[in-house]
C-alpha cells in the first residue's frame, strides 16, 4: 500500500524512489540530522534522504573521532528525527563496533529501526557481505560505506584520501559490487578521487551517495554543521558553507538543493583527483 502524507499530499522518499532518481538522472540531495528542528526544516524543503550519522560524535558530542558513539545514542537521535519528518527518507549509523557480526548486526540494527530509521549504514567492505545478507533477509535496508571510513580512522592512519592508487582503487569497486551484490541499496563514498567515485556509480545499480567523491555520484551528502558553518576549526575540503552567501538557515538548504540537483556543487575545489 503507498502512503500519501495527508497534510502535504507529497509522498515519502523510498529505496525505490532512490533507485528512480538514479536512473533518471535526477541527484540524490542528503543532508545529516541529529534532532527535531532541522529534521523538519530539511524534511519540508524537500531533502530527500536524511542521515543520522555518527558524525555526531564530533559535532554534538565533542569527540574526535566517531569511535565512542554508542547504539543508545543513535537510537536517541533517529528518534528525535524521525518525529519531525514525514517526506524525507532516514538513514541510521550502526556506529562503531556494533555490527561486528550478524546476530549482533541484527540486534544493533533493529533497536536503529524500531526508533524510526528506515535503513541503516555500517562501514567496510567485502567482510559485511554475510552481516549485510542477514539484514537484508529480515527485512533491514542496508546503505554500505566505502572510501574514508571514518570509524577505522586508527587502521587507515587518519582522515585521509583513499583509493588512490590502482590496487587501492581496484579493491574499492570490487567492494562495491560485493556489497551490491550482499542486498546492500545505497552506497556512501567518502574521500575519494572523483574518477574512482564515477566508476563506481557507473558500475552499480544501486545510487550512491558522495561526500568529497565527485560530481558524478547518484547524490551528494554533508554534514549538516559543515553546511552551514557551524563547525569550528579546519574543514575538508569537500566541505562547502552554504549559509555564508544566502544568510539564512532556510536559503541555504534551498541553495544546497539547487546546486546538488544542477551539479554545481560539487565544484572542482570541492573533489579530489588520482
Ligand atoms: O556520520 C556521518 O555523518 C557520515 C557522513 C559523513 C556520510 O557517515
Amino acid at each position: 500500500m503507498s502512503y500519501i502524507d495527508p497534510q502535504k499530499n507529497i509522498l515519502p522518499v523510498s529505496v525505490t524512489t532512490l533507485f528512480k532518481m538514479k536512473e533518471n538522472g535526477n541527484k540524490i540531495t542528503s543532508l545529516t540530522a541529529y534532532d527535531a528542528s532541522f529534521a523538519a526544516l530539511f524534511d519540508q524543503h524537500g531533502i530527500d534522504v536524511i542521515l543520522i550519522g555518527d558524525s555526531l560524535g564530533n559535532v554534538i558530542q565533542g569527540h574526535s573521532t566517531t569511535i565512542p558513539v554508542q547504539v543508545a545514542d543513535i537510537v536517541y537521535h533517529t528518534a528525535c528525527v524521525a518525529r519531525a519528518s514525514s517526506r524525507s527518507f532516514l538513514v541510521a549509523d550502526l556506529p562503531f563496533a556494533s555490527y561486528g557480526n550478524a546476530e549482533m548486526a541484527l540486534k544493533n540494527a533493529t533497536l536503529l529501526m524500531q526508533a524510526g530509521a528506515q535503513m541503516v549504514k555500517l562501514e567496510g567492505g567485502k567482510w559485511l557481505v554475510e552481516i549485510i545478507q542477514h539484514l537484508v533477509k529480515q527485512g533491514i535496508p542496508v546503505c554500505a560505506h566505502l572510501g574514508l571510513t571514518p570509524q577505522s580512522v586508527n587502521t587507515l592512519g587518519g582522515f585521509k584520501v583513499q583509493g588512490k592508487t590502482n590496487t587501492a582503487a581496484q579493491i574499492m569497486r570490487e567492494d562495491a559490487l560485493a556489497l551490491e551484490a550482499a542486498g546492500a541499496q545505497l552506497l556512501v563514498l567518502e574521500a575519494i578521487p572523483s574518477s574512482l567515485g564515477k566508476s563506481i556509480t557507473e558500475s552499480l545499480t544501486i545510487p550512491t551517495v558522495g561526500i568529497g567523491a565527485g560530481p558524478d555520484c547518484s547524490g551528494q551528502v554533508l554534514v549538516m554543521h559543515d553546511a552551514i558553518g557551524a563547525f569550528p576549526g579546519r574543514q575538508p575540503k569537500f566541505v562547502k558553507n552554504f549559509l555564508e552567501c544566502t544568510g539564512t538557515i532556510e536559503k541555504a538548504i534551498k541553495l544546497y538543493i539547487e546546486e546538488v540537483k544542477s551539479g554545481v556543487f560539487p565544484a572542482p575545489e570541492h573533489c579530489f583527483s588520482d
